[in-house]
């Protein structure tokens, strides 16, 4: 497949004065617009509509006769699928495709760190590149809606904002190595269930407050070559061909000069396809050749394109913009020489994901246990017997979720990295505790794990018990896992508590043995009626590859937690927006009711007390926040320039996120209570300050006004701005007025 990608000689022809004349096409040094409009010029209509829709799961044919190259995806977002048959989801059995699996995205986001997001794209897009895949399916930035969300994992957390930054380097960083990434899924794809019928309903200033930001800013900041249209409807029409958010939003207000391309089987209309956004149709059918006499040819943009252009439904020129966006990614991609060849599973990719897991994983809390010592860090030099219990310790999480599936050469659990860390200093020894999911496969792709279990319930709980009484420490590692209905592509959950009764277990083991913390493997908040006698928790994520090194790291202390929660943890489901609107349905009419006030937005403005809060997360010191600076007066058009200090006054060496949030008082349109509008995250020695400054443009604190269709910013208003650690956890706050 790969051979279509030499320039074909046949088009080098002699010019006059005996100069090789190359096609503009071909001439990398012409501007994009010029070299497509040369291409296009010389496609014929049927080869036009064959760069629209896909040949195989993953490729798109380019046009063999002029020698412009196959078009290859991948899934992404968190590290390079397995190779798959031709027109078959299993994998190919390739000895030659394990990957690096980098931590979730919900791990990076927790990190609020850019400049481990363009370590994350600079990675994986090497990986990519040495795979030789052209686009790389994410990142992902919807939106946290609901913790029942299957997908969460995949996802950037539930401020517009914190996604938008975060999703910007990694763009930036993958398609350094001529790798377009495709941001998904635009947009309103905030559940699972149900997602090829649910037709989303909301008011307009959730759609541009919450919704967009994050792909706006991946698409202009970010620069993002391709978009993956959603599953879901708007306003009636599915996303893949959407009138109003592809042509309208996307191409029209925000200029978006890439593909849009359908998430696969995405695609259901022939007209609305041919018509409105859609450019490059994959997975239609998603048997594809296989399916029943449907093939690729019978794709919305294949034989039925032809056909409408023929019958003069559709013209010429539509064809042609299509087309034209296709070649753009392809000139930008697949046909751009002087790559770089990329690496695979290199020693640098496995410290990258093990240091991007360490600086996502959140403390949440730490406080003495009933011996009246900290559990972590666990020091070494005290302990001497440290039991380990729960399936999550070493069930391999890297298989399994859905098409974020990967296979990998080796992944480091919870158990082989405590282990590996300990060494011969104290005993490390293993309960069960509960039984989860024993199987482990994914399109073909196994774990290779026997973790079948022959206890009851009962007695896995009295075993571990008994081992907890005399341990110096109980590392519970539970949560979720990948299984279909949890952390899982193309299902939800239906119930926010630990499944396998691993709350009856905590429970258990922790009075037992006051000394226990609770390991949250997990994508998604869950609830924690245990949370009081708990004294520590730590959300550890899916961190992939190297997941047990990074939970290690900050276990014993290497690591100093700096990890932030991306989202809410509500104490209980009805707590949380939709759910308490009773607007969390499965049916074919999803109404957002909750408008803007998602995530810490609707706790603030309910009043609700969330279990732990958006931006929340401990570290093993202390930081101080003073000397607070605000500009009184913001130009209309100005920026609003901020400082303070932050101090390191414990005696370890750590990281602080900074979080800055502005409210409105009185607004003209009601607002939320305060939302984030910057973030720096400050490494400090014990001891140091240090000023951290901020310049935040007037344009980020305007709303959407529905009526007028624009982003207003209300003259002469007051309005504050806090210096947070949290969106619970305010050190200082200052006014501001506008003019
Ligand atoms: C998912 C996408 C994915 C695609 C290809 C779809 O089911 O929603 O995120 O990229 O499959 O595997």
């Amino acid at each position: 497949m790969r051979l279509l990608k030499i320039f074909p000689a046949v088009f080098l022809t002699v010019a006059c004065c005996g100069q090789p004349d190359v096609p503009a096409y071909l001439d990398e040094n012409r501007p994009l617009d010029e070299r497509v409009e040369d291409a296009l010029s010389r496609m014929t209509r049927e080869e036009k509509v064959a760069i629209l829709h896909a040949q195989s799961k993953f490729s798109s044919p380019g046009v063999p006769r002029l020698g412009i190259p196959e078009l290859w995806t991948t899934d992404g977002p968190h590290g390079i699928r397995p190779e798959v048959f031709w027109d078959e989801w299993d994998q190919a059995g390739w000895t030659n495709d394990s990957c690096t699996a980098f931590p979730a995205l919900t791990c990076l986001a927790a990190s609020w760190d850019r400049e481990l997001s363009a370590l994350y794209g600079k990675s994986i897009g090497e990986e990519a590149r040495y795979r030789e895949k052209d686009v790389l399916l994410g990142p992902g930035v919807n939106i946290y809606r609901t913790p029942y969300n299957g997908r969460n994992f995949e996802y950037m957390g539930e401020d517009p904002y914190l996604a938008g930054e975060m999703c910007v380097p990694y763009i930036q960083e993958v398609q350094k190595n001529g790798v377009a990434t495709c941001l998904k899924h635009y947009c309103l794809n905030n559940q699972e269930c149900n997602r090829h019928i649910a037709d989303v309903s909301l008011d307009d200033r959730a759609l541009y407050e919450i919704y967009l930001p994050a792909f706006k800013k991946g698409v202009q900041e970010g620069g993002s070559w391709s978009i993956m249209a959603a599953y879901n409807l708007y306003k009636g029409q599915h996303l893949c061909h959407n009138q109003y958010l592809l042509d309208g939003v996307l191409k029209g207000e925000w200029g978006f000069d890439g593909a849009v391309v359908s998430d696969w089987g995405g695609a259901h209309d022939s007209d609305q396809a041919a018509a409105y956004g859609l450019d490059l149709e994959f997975g239609t059918w998603t048997d594809g050749l296989a399916s029943k006499g449907k093939s690729y040819d019978a794709y919305h943009l294949a034989q039925p394109l032809l056909e409408r252009i023929k019958e003069g439904k559709v013209t010429d020129a539509q064809l042609d913009a299509k087309a034209a966006r296709v070649l753009k990614l392809i000139f930008r991609t697949a046909m751009k020489s002087g790559k770089p060849f990329g690496s695979l599973n290199s020693p640098e990719h496995l410290e990258a994901a093990r240091k991007i897991g360490a600086e996502g994983i959140v403390l949440l809390k730490n406080d003495p246990a009933a011996s009246g010592v900290k559990v972590f860090p666990v020091e070494l030099d005290q302990v001497k017997k440290i039991l380990v219990v729960g399936e999550n310790a070493i069930k391999m999480m890297t298989v399994g979720g859905g098409s974020s599936s990967l296979k990998v050469q080796h992944e480091v659990s919870p158990m082989e990295g405590l282990l590996a860390a300990v060494g011969d200093r104290a005993e490390v020894v293993y309960e069960r505790g509960y039984v989860g999911d024993p199987s482990g496969s994914y399109n073909g792709v196994t774990s290779g794990q026997d973790l079948s279990e022959s206890r009851s319930e009962d007695q896995l709980i009295e075993d571990a018990v008994r081992a907890a009484a005399d341990a110096d420490v109980v590392l519970f590692f539970g949560g979720l896992n990948k299984s279909s209905g949890q952390d899982c592509e193309d299902s939800d959950r239906n119930n926010y508590s630990l499944p396998y009764a691993q709350d009856r277990l905590i429970e258990a083991l922790v009075a037992a043995n006051p000394r226990t913390a609770v390991c949250l493997v997990s994508g998604n908040a869950v609830a924690m009626p245990w949370v009081d006698a708990v004294p520590a928790i730590l959300q550890c994520w899916y961190c992939g590859s190297q997941a047990g090194n990074s939970i290690a790291d900050v276990i014993f202390g290497k690591v100093n937690p700096s990890g932030k929660l991306p989202f809410t943890f509500p104490v209980q489901i009805s707590d949380s927006p939709a759910h308490n609107l009773g607007v969390y349905t499965c049916g074919a009419d999803v109404d957002y009711k909750e408008g803007i006030y998602v995530g810490y937005r609707w706790f603030e403005h309910k009043d609700i007390k969330p279990l732990f809060a958006f931006g929340h997360g401990l570290s093993y010191t202390e930081f101080e926040y003073s000397d607070f600076v605000c500009d009184r007066k913001l130009c209309q058009n100005g920026s609003l320039h901020l400082a303070l200090k932050v101090t390191n006054t414990g005696d370890r060496e750590g990281k602080e996120v900074v979080q800055i949030y502005v409210g409105e008082e009185n607004p003209l349109l009601e607002r939320p209570e305060k939302e984030l509008k910057a973030f720096a995250k400050v490494s400090l020695a014990p001891g140091e300050s240090k000023t951290v400054k901020f310049e935040i443009p007037a344009s980020e604190l305007a709303y959407f006004n529905p009526d007028s269709h624009s982003w207003v910013l209300d003259p002469d208003h007051e309005f504050k701005v806090y210096f947070a650690a949290a969106s619970d956890d305010v050190r200082g706050s200052l006014p501001f007025r506008t003019r």
